[in-house]
């Protein structure tokens, strides 16, 4: 996925990061778009706001599936949402390098590694998995 160093223009999304959540799996690969964009900036001014909506874009992201866990009282709710609030200080951590002109692109990567590989695989799995499961229950009820 994520190629490590500086010379990374661009970061690829692949088929093993879907969830198999149609509406997940599109607002993770805009997470992706964002960052290329962000990466593929060309000076402070496109930096900062290219940064800017990422951060926001991973904010709203992560609210909706926050949301979609509050309704099913998932166990690992709690887990899930510091994991995100983790990743988010990442980002904010870059934004903090940026205002004091030390970019450091390489905690992009590091928060793009974190998130398809471990984040993505088990937290965003599970919710996945519940949905699916409320779906299910929810047909049940429907067809009986
Ligand atoms: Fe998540
Ligand atoms: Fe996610």
């Amino acid at each position: 996925m994520v190629s490590l160093g500086e010379y990374c223009l661009e970061y690829q999304w692949e088929e093993k990061f879907s969830t198999g959540d149609e509406a997940i799996d599109l607002q993770h690969k805009t997470v992706f778009e964002l960052s290329n964009a962000f990466l593929q900036a060309h000076d402070k001014d496109q930096l900062e706001r290219t940064l800017a909506k990422l951060l926001d874009y991973v904010k709203q992201h992560f609210a909706y599936e926050e949301a979609l866990m509050a309704q099913m009282y998932m166990v690992d709710h709690e887990e899930h949402t510091l994991s995100h609030a983790l990743l988010v200080e990442r980002l904010e951590i870059l934004r903090g390098r940026l205002s004091h002109d030390s970019l450091d692109r390489m905690e992009l990567t590091l928060f793009l590694n974190h998130w398809t590989s471990s984040h993505i695989p088990r937290l965003d799995a599970n919710l996945v998995e519940c949905l699916r499961l409320c779906e299910t229950r929810r047909g049940d009820l429907l067809g009986s």
